[in-house]
């Protein structure tokens, strides 16, 4: 579809009323030019949450969620660019116009579609390959003897890749596709040794994972033996495929979702394709990992109920209660079937006792409820001290339910099995600390994205190049002068972008942002947020410059070091001896002053 023009997009922005927008999703107070409330982010208790009104942005000194009105329609009501500008433009009544594609943006969508078409032909290679290859016999065995039959693997596209080295590779390029898009695909990858490309799916069974459209974006790639390393290799994570966006079965399984109000998760592809030949057409999986934000959003966007279908241990795990709190922001209720441990979906299918899943799915209960089951049924009760580490581990748990319907309900059921009055237990949950935010450096293997934006550790040059920025945009005509100073060896490479944008924007930074890239729009919208607060003076400015400049005669100091050039390194040496100087004295300037 055509874009939107750009001039429609500015109509709407100017027509749309942030304070408003915001306020649908949490409470606002006016404080001077600013207004403030809880973060509809993230959990909190007292307001971190910021929103400039008249610039149309937001800010979270919590989680540093930070953006542009637009950004906060995509984040709040899941869509993306060009539907969050339709989404305001109908509520504030702007008419759109649409202009043609611009060339560059031609050139991406066209490469897209090289890629996707790359994949399906791949794929339909995969697919005959395992239909009708006499090298394919045993890979057909072994499906049939796990019960699939020919119906549903080619439904779901199930191939085999050949042992070969090259073939794919060598078709493709024949079919007049370079080397560099079979990288792109994720279907080649470099030999440590020679260099050269080579096949990096062979002798595995081929799942090939689509998006709700239906086109291919990636393979899972089972080795049939039962102790092939990996187990299952995957695409690597590129431009079509990302894992924590896709769900497998979803282009088949989103009719009969939305057409149950509601899906069915399980873990694996095994678990999809016995669900499906069994009759059971809501399934889908996650792949192994966490239920991620974006899963979430797919799947809530088609059913109201979600039933996770995990194992039990995984099933009670932190990141399924922040999973919890993303799908009730969006009114989805996430419900839990505990497996029995050690066996999944596939196998029962295979032992015929999915009478017994579909009864799991059937009583499946709310995440709280089965969380909240577990440690009770794993804690000692019959004495003080085990009655008390099980309220201990329960407050934190019912207390970010909220003031949800069922809440109270359950805190009569734990006070009742403790043996003790609700209102204690009400007491404790009340001042229970949070649930703490999810590990960036979670160990837990492929966990899928956190819940709530990590405010990612700055480094020291980082955290100077902010606060001169920040001051920049204060002041633009002396902020123009000292980015005009600034080169790249003073910077961070977000840095670098950041004052290159600077120097070209500095009188409005946040109009014209590339939507497309979201990272940078939202750290200019922080920056542009924070200026209002960065106090200014001549000084501090030149301070921070100095301090940038500091850490640029380091690198070069370490750079000449290492080159073994030593008249450099002491001459640069000698300028940080001289600047350090002018900082003690910078420094103590302003801190008399
Ligand atoms: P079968 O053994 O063929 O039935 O597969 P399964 O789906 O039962 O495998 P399992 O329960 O071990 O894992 C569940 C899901 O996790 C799989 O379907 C994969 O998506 C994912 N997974 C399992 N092992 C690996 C692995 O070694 N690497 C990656 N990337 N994913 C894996
Ligand atoms: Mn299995």
């Amino acid at each position: 579809m055509a874009m939107i023009s750009r001039d429609s997009v500015d109509k709407v922005k100017d027509a749309a009323d942030m304070v408003e927008v915001v306020s649908a999703h949490t409470e606002l107070k006016q404080q001077g030019q600013r207004f403030s409330g809880l973060c509809p982010f993230h959990d909190e208790r007292t307001p971190s949450f910021s929103v400039n009104a008249t610039d149309k942005l937001y800010y979270c000194f919590g989680c540093e969620a930070s953006g542009d009105l637009f950004r906060f329609v995509q984040e709040q009501e899941g869509l993306s660019f060009p539907e969050a500008v339709e989404w305001l433009a109908e509520r504030y009544g702007v008419e759109l116009e649409r202009e043609a594609e611009d060339p560059r943006a031609e050139q991406a969508r066209k490469r897209r579609t090289r890629l996707y078409d790359l994949l399906a032909r791949t794929s339909e290679f995969y697919a005959s390959f395992l239909r009708d290859s006499p090298k394919a016999s045993k890979a057909r065995e072994y499906l049939a003897e796990r019960g699939l039959d020919r119906e549903v693997l080619a439904e779901f596209g199930v191939g085999f890749a050949p042992s070969a080295w090259n073939q794919v590779r060598d078709q493709a390029q024949r079919a007049g596709y370079s080397i560099e898009e079979l990288r792109s695909a994720g279907l080649v990858q470099k030999s440590e040794k020679e260099g050269s490309m080579y096949d990096r799916f062979r002798a595995r069974i081929i799942f090939p994972v689509r998006d709700p459209r239906g086109r291919v974006v990636g393979f899972g790639a089972r080795g049939m033996a039962a102790d092939s390393k990996p187990k299952y290799l995957n695409s690597p994570e590129g431009d079509l495929y990302r894992k924590s966006e896709t769900l497998y079965g979803i282009d088949i399984a989103r009719g009969p979702i939305a057409k149950a109000g509601r899906a069915i998760v399980v873990e694996g592809y095994t678990d999809v394709l016995a669900l499906h030949q069994a009759g059971i057409r809501e399934a889908v999986a996650v792949m192994g990992t966490a239920i991620t934000p974006e899963q979430l959003k797919i799947l809530g966007s088609l059913a109201k109920t979600i039933v996770l279908a995990l194992d039990a241990d995984r099933a009670g795990t932190d990141a399924m209660i922040r999973a919890q709190r993303v799908a009730g922001d969006r009114g989805v209720e996430l419900r839990v079937a505990a497996m029995p441990e050690g066996v999944d979906p596939a196998e029962m299918a295979q032992a015929g006792e999915l009478e017994r899943f579909s009864e799991l799915v059937e009583g499946a209960i709310d995440l709280p409820t089965f969380r909240v089951r577990t440690v009770l049924s794993r804690s000692d009760l019959a004495s003080g001290t085990g009655r008390e580490a099980a309220l201990t581990e329960l407050a934190p748990v019912l207390s970010v339910m909220g003031e949800v319907v069922g809440r109270d309900d359950l805190i009569r059921e734990v006070a009742n099995r403790l043996d003790t009055d609700p209102s204690l237990v009400s007491a404790r949950v009340n001042s229970a600390p949070l649930e703490p935010p999810p590990r960036a450096d979670a160990t837990q293997r492929d966990q899928g994205e956190p819940m709530i934006p990590q405010a990612a550790a700055l480094t020291p040059r980082e955290l100077k190049e902010r606060a001169l920025f920040e001051m920049a945009i204060a002041r633009p005509e002396e902020g123009a002068r000292v980015l005009g100073r600034l080169t790249d060896d003073h910077l961070s490479p977000s840095g670098r972008r950041v004052a290159a944008w600077l120097r070209e924007h500095l009188s409005a930074p946040t109009e014209g942002l590339p939507h497309d890239d979201q990272d940078f729009s939202s750290l200019i919208a922080r920056l542009v947020m924070a200026a209002d607060d960065q106090p200014y003076s001549e000084g501090a400015m030149e301070l921070n410059f100095m301090l940038l400049e500091r850490q640029r005669l380091e690198d070069g100091i370490s750079a000449a070091r290492e080159a073994g050039d030593h008249e450099e390194s002491a001459r640069l040496s000698r300028e940080r001896a001289e600047l350090a100087e002018r900082i003690t004295h910078a420094d103590a300037g302003l801190r008399s002053s």
